[in-house]
């Protein structure tokens, strides 16, 4: 199954999409995370990166199709995938569609987390990010069981750089301008689904379930 996970940032996208890999034994493809790794690796890819997502711009389409296309093609996606930040712009979705229907392939589900802007950046301030395994926790409504350790891994938690309130209005704005149409995109392809963003993580995962498997 293929499934991508859309909705503003903030939403809980990271939060879903490591739940579902974990409950569909697929892999959970995050391009926020790809280009974390490589600026905390100092690669190329993370130099030019940085640039943009620390204004909370979109890194740039050329930067970024390719290296979804690479990752999909391994192995391990074989039996689908959970895409967590891909695409954000209608251009990502078509090369990722024609890139699909050329193995007679096609996305599964498009499943929108709905929250609104007011929700967002009260939840941005709050969270706190696994330094090596990306799990994602809020100070308040998923806190870790010893501050400032992952549960999963015992690494440090670290704030985002991109989590500042400055930062969030702007990728709120590009979100609305850039990644926003993609729900038409997906509803005129019919792939598209919608949950309510505001229920708790655990109401979240169970609606996202429930329409899986309908
Ligand atoms: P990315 O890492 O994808 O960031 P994002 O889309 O801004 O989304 P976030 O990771 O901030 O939020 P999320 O929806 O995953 O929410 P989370 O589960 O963490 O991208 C970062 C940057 O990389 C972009 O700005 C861009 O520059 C670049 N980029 C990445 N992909 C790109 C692409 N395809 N093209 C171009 N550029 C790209 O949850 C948020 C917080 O809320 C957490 O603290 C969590 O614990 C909490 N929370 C989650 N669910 C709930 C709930 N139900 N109730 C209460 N709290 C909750
Ligand atoms: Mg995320």
């Amino acid at each position: 199954m293929k499934i991508i996970m859309l909705g503003a940032p903030g939403a809980g996208k990271g939060t879903q999409a490591i739940r579902l890999a974990e409950e569909l034994g697929l892999p959970h493809i995050s391009t926020g995370d790809i280009f974390r790794y490589n600026i905390k690796n100092n690669t190329e890819l993370g130099q030019k990166a940085k640039a943009y997502m620390d204004k909370g711009q979109l890194v740039p389409d050329e930067l970024t199709v390719d290296l979804l296309l690479d990752r999909v093609a391994k192995e391990d996606c074989e039996n689908g995938y959970i895409l967590d930040g891909y695409p954000r712009t209608i251009p990502q979705a078509e090369v990722l569609d024609k890139a699909l229907a050329e193995k007679n392939e096609k996305i599964d589900y498009a499943v929108n987390i709905a929250v609104p802007d007011e929700n967002i950046i009260n939840r941005m301030g709050g969270r706190r990010t696994c330094t090596n395994c990306g799990e994602t926790y809020h100070i308040v409504y998923n806190a870790p069981k010893v501050e400032g350790i992952c549960d999963r891994c015992g690494a440090p938690l670290i704030q985002r750089e991109d989590d500042k309130p400055e930062t969030v209005a702007s990728r709120l704005n590009v979100y609305h301008e850039m990644t926003e149409p993609l729900e038409n995109y997906y509803k005129e392809s019919g792939v598209y689904v919608e949950v309510d963003g505001t229920q708790t993580m655990d109401e979240v995962f169970a609606s996202i379930l429930a329409l899986l498997k309908d």
